[in-house]
């Protein structure tokens, strides 16, 4: 059954994985897929929401009826972001996002040198969107969840999170062992600074998407 409870909300979501260049063929980068965060985009665009896709280097194919942005870098989806939420009442932030970024970037490859160890990479620190789109709300009342992979001590982690992100919702999915819940499958937690904590059920990724907005509209309708 399709319950249309996004009708007339605008929500932004990101997905996928940041790249952050170290020259023309070579980056820093990590494992994501983006099919949450597309999975994210899909159930909200089904339950009516009209939705921006910032795409940090996914695959997939552009979803029907959602408008996608493409960016590359930290830096980027940070810019595409912050223009996107402008006029949203909700933010998702599924992407896994590079903390660092290489320092230079060098305009040309950069050779090895036979019996020479390289330089150590340089890094610096990329800026915590989450954090700041948490902190510098475009609109009042605007909903900003986050995601969190943690391996050990996830509800004491997620929690302390949560907090230091300053965001409304936290899905905390459990990677690793699995030690806190005594197995091996990846489940999720969903806390609020609110104090709710729900798990959610090991499941497709469409139905922890859908908890997330059940979440987001629950949350909706104590504002309004
Ligand atoms: O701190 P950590 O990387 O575990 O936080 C994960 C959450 O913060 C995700 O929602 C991710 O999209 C967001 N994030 C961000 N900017 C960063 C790092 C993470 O928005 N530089």
């Amino acid at each position: 059954e399709l319950t249309a409870d996004l009708t007339g909300r605008h929500v932004v979501v990101s997905a996928g994985g940041t790249r952050e260049p170290l020259d023309p063929v070579r980056y820093l980068g990590n494992l994501s897929s983006g099919k949450q965060g597309y999975a994210l985009a899909v159930t909200a665009a089904a339950r009516g929401a009209r939705v921006t896709l910032l795409s940090a280097n996914a695959t997939l194919p552009d979803p029907a009826g959602v408008d996608v942005v493409h960016v590359s870098t930290a830096l980027e989806l940070r810019e595409a972001a912050l223009k996107a939420v402008a006029d949203a009442d909700a933010v998702v932030m599924a992407a896994a996002v590079a903390d660092f970024r290489p320092a230079e970037y060098a305009t040309g490859k950069i050779k090895k040198k036979d019996g020479v160890e390289p330089a150590p990479v340089a890094l610096v620190r990329n800026p915590d969107i989450l954090a700041e789109l948490s902190a510098h709300r475009a609109r009042s009342g605007q909903l900003v969840v986050g995601f969190a992979a943690e391996t050990d001590d996830v509800l004491a982690n997620g929690r302390a999170k949560l907090a230091r992100k300053g965001c409304d919702l936290l899905v905390v999915n459990e990677v690793g062992g699995g030690k806190a819940f005594g197995r091996d499958t990846n489940s999720a937690v969903l806390l609020s600074a609110d104090g709710a904590e729900a798990e959610i059920a090991d499941g497709p990724k469409e139905s922890l998407a859908d908890a997330v907005w059940d979440a987001v509209v629950a949350r909706f309708d104590k504002r309004v």
